[in-house]
């Protein structure tokens, strides 16, 4: 789009946009907070009135590092309020976010837009005023234009004043790094569908603007699709390695070694090439899975379904660090036998008994590091599913367990590193969190009952635990039970 060279635009004269923010989950209190943090007045919305109180007083119901001390300071200076209203909110902003959740439908794989659609149709509903919504939840392409036609019908039939335009501005931010990807995004991408989204949104993102963010104006699909296919893409880079994880646990190599190799290439990158127990989170497994359906509903039922596999691969890591644990535990075991009956036949070949009152000790459950979110977890996976096998399963994440315990309230969650450790058979390491990465190797070999550790995220340097005595099998190595045999 063509830039004004008028030295002020009339624009640039006008009181800034008041902004409201519907939703308030990691993407819309990050957006309302990071919103009042560039000097915007911001009313944050939800229909949940608890975590609207929460919000009130300054306290963030999940955890995103940096977000609290912002929210705490936007809040006590009166320019970040919020309600459960959202006819105030209709009445009294200019821009109105749309950040509600679009999960999967329970039993399906499309997304359930009940959340957006709702919170589009109560907003036109009582807009009287020029005003513009701009959603930027996850939607399949088609739902923008539909909602924009919504916004028109209702507001025909209900004879109120006001133009009211719709834009999608789709949010990449990451869970962790939520406050600087909105503040610092690596571009912004809005897709339009009238005359005055462009002018008003330049203004709200103008500080990113003159940091040469790039700005991508576009139309409302374009806007829907950029998304997806993001994430869409990072699933598959992750898969793929995950798949080459599979050649290598069988022939040997590193997995390693290779996506440094390959990462190298500037057109493919190192990024999100670490191989290990697979993607999880609120994200990436149920955008793959939404897309799917989305182009079966427009009859391309081929077109995605590489996707299937990216999620098939995705799931079968968790069934590998299951097996593994049974290798692992089979060829500990077989060793203690053999050692005891100093020769004689081998024992009985690795079974899922193995598990049975076997203390595992379970580092992480939430999907990632730095997050308190379980949703699609493949660490919570794994241990729900060593659980459910009759392991005598110890849990400790810094700061998923009572997340994970309102999902899995069976598992025995304990609140330290060296409670988790405490006499286990094997450890599994399944979310990078630093202070696992950081662990001394010797302090939390000195608790546990067997050094046998599987790292699914591969993030142990493997040679300088080997010089403690531990057995460390990274996923995506391949596990020789008669290394471990030989040194039992
Ligand atoms: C993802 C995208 O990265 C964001 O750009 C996007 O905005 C967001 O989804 C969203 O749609 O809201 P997020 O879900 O926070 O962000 O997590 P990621 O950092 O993408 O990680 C996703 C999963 O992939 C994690 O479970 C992580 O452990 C796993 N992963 C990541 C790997 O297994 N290997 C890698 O190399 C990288």
């Amino acid at each position: 789009m063509t830039e004004t060279t008028a030295p002020a635009a009339p624009a640039e004269q006008e009181a800034a946009p008041r902004l409201s923010v519907i939703g308030t989950g990691y993407l819309g209190a990050t957006h309302a907070a990071c919103m009042a943090e560039l000097g915007f007045e911001v009313l944050g919305v939800d229909v949940d009135p608890a975590k609207i109180e929460r919000l009130a007083r300054g306290e963030v119901p999940f955890h995103e590092p940096g977000l609290p001390e912002l929210l705490r300071t936007h809040v006590a200076s009166g320019r970040l309020r919020f309600t459960t209203d959202v006819a105030e909110a209709a009445r009294w902003a200019d821009v109105h976010f749309i950040g509600v959740g679009t999960p999967q439908k329970v039993g399906e794989t499309a997304a359930d837009l009940s959340y957006v659609d709702a919170a589009v149709a109560s907003l036109a509903a009582a807009i009287d005023r020029d005003a513009l919504i701009v959603g930027k939840s996850t939607v399949p392409v088609g739902t923008a234009r539909r909602l924009a036609e919504l916004v028109r019908t209702v507001r025909a039939e209900a004879g109120l004043p006001g133009e009211v335009e719709l834009a999608w501005n789709p949010e990449f931010l990451r869970e962790g790094f939520a406050v600087r990807d909105t503040l610092t995004p690596d571009r912004l991408v809005i897709g339009m569908h009238g005359p005055r989204a462009e002018g008003i949104l330049r203004r709200v993102y103008a500080r990113q603007l003159a940091a040469d963010t790039p700005w991508i104006s576009t139309d409302l699909e374009t806007a829907e699709l950029v998304k997806v296919a993001a994430n869409a893409f990072l699933a598959t880079k992750i898969s793929f390695i995950n798949a080459f994880s599979e050649i290598t646990e069988n022939v040997g190599g590193d997995i390693g070694t290779l996506a440094d190799a390959i990462g190298h290439d500037a057109r493919i990158g190192r990024r999100f090439l670490n191989a290990g127990v697979g993607f999880g989170g609120g994200c990436l497994p149920k955008d793959i899975r939404a897309l799917q359906a989305r182009v079966s509903e427009l009859g391309l039922d081929r077109t995605m379904r590489f996707l299937a596999e990216v999620d098939d691969i995705n799931l079968r890591r968790r069934d590998r660090v299951v097996d593994l644990a049974v290798q692992v535990l089979s060829a500990a075991r077989d060793g203690r036998i053999r050692r005891a009956e100093a020769s004689g036949p081998a024992p009985t070949p690795a079974s899922v008994q193995v598990l049975n009152g076997t203390r595992i000790a379970v580092l992480g459950v939430t999907f990632k590091p730095d997050s308190d979110d379980v949703r699609d977890s493949p660490a919570l996976d794994v241990a729900n599913r060593l659980y459910t096998a009759g392991a005598d399963v110890r849990v400790y994440d810094p700061e998923g367990n009572a997340n994970a315990a309102a999902r899995f309230p069976r598992l025995d969650y304990v609140d330290s590193l060296e409670a988790a450790v405490d006499g286990a058979e094997l450890t599994l390491l399944l979310t990078e969190w630093r202070q696992f990465r950081e662990m001394d190797p010797d302090a939390v070999g000195a608790r546990v009952a067997s050094r046998l550790l599987i790292d699914g995220r591969n993030v142990l340097d493997v040679a300088a635990w080997r010089e403690h005595g531990w057995d460390v099998i990274g996923l995506g190595h391949r596990f020789d039970p008669e290394r471990l045999l030989r040194a039992a």
